[in-house]
């Protein structure tokens, strides 16, 4: 696997390989790598001829008051694991690299960055947007892969190609999950073993939410209702929101009548989790 910092040099291997008619496949990552993020890696592995992992915990897409400074990370373990995948090349620039002294170019996604978790996060959105676009321009993939747990991020994400001309496929990965149901995190990491057993209660009101559904519930407000209190009912658990909306446009919606997208974010103690399924009537 190679490893490559700069601009220039990631540029100049895609370069390569395009012109001997490889498809590159890139998978983006903050590293602080788990089990969902190597899911990704292999279907990668099986939409093209060479995969590029990045790896850059990016700036732009935390709030002053997030968890920058803090976020996981563990390059030499993160190296091994994607070395393992036969990644062909682990792209890692630093700071620096990516916002030279003088940046000052955003992508906004309009509409789309206003609903969930952009509501709460403000700027967030606009920074994966820039940083994903960068990503694009510097990697020049056929392919990259985006993880349905981040939901708004990918249809954020699918939008941004088509209003930009970009031209890369976008595929969404379904939701990797542990065992008893927690959508796989880098920020589980930060869990208390009681946080833990009580982020358990995300994935489960979830569960509870498709099977009213199953069962003849329309009314958005029951089932978000039956899902914020199954939630709060854990002491460590705060919700920041729970909201049925629909899966590509996420506007809110009253009543499922087609399939629609229940995303929440729930702080379990000072970790912020988020967590999604698509209701079908
Ligand atoms: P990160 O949180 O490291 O996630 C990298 C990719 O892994 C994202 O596409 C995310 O949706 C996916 N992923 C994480 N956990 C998952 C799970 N349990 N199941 C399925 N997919 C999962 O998302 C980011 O980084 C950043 O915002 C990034 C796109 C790299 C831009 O900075």
């Amino acid at each position: 696997m190679e490893i490559i910092e700069h601009v220039k040099a990631m540029r100049d291997w895609s370069e390569t390989q395009r012109r001997e008619k490889r498809r590159i496949v890139l998978v983006p990552t903050m590293g602080f790598l788990h089990e969902a993020h190597l899911r990704l890696v292999r279907e990668g592995k099986r939409r093209g001829d060479r995969v590029v992992v990045s790896i850059f915990v990016n700036p732009t897409q935390f709030s002053p008051n997030e968890d920058f400074g803090v976020y996981p990370r563990d390059f030499e373990r993160d190296r091994r694991l994607l070395e393992k995948e036969n990644v062909d090349v682990l792209f890692h620039p630093s700071t620096d690299e990516i916002y030279p002294a003088g940046y000052q170019t955003y992508v906004e996604v309009d509409r789309l960055s206003r609903f969930l978790c952009g509501g709460h996060r403000p700027g967030h959105f606009r920074g994966v947007a820039t940083v994903v676009a960068k990503l694009f321009n510097i990697v020049r993939p056929h392919v990259a892969i985006f993880g349905e747990k981040d939901y708004q991020q990918l249809q954020l994400i699918k939008r941004m190609v088509e209003d930009l001309n970009l031209d890369v496929d976008i595929v969404g990965h379904p939701i990797v999950r542990e065992a008893d149901g927690l959508a796989m995190s880098s920020r589980n990491a930060y869990l208390t073993p009681e946080g833990r057993r009580a982020a358990l209660s995300l994935s489960r009101s979830l569960r509870r939410a498709a099977w009213l559904v199953e069962r003849g519930v329309t009314q958005a407000r029951v089932i978000t209702e039956t899902v914020r209190a199954e939630i709060e009912a854990e002491s460590l658990a705060t919700v920041e929101y729970v909201t049925l909306c629909d899966r590509v446009t996420l506007d809110g919606i009253d009543e499922i009548y087609d399939d629609a997208l229940l995303a929440l974010a729930v702080y379990i103690g000072k970790t912020r989790l988020i967590d999604n399924t698509i209701l079908k009537p």
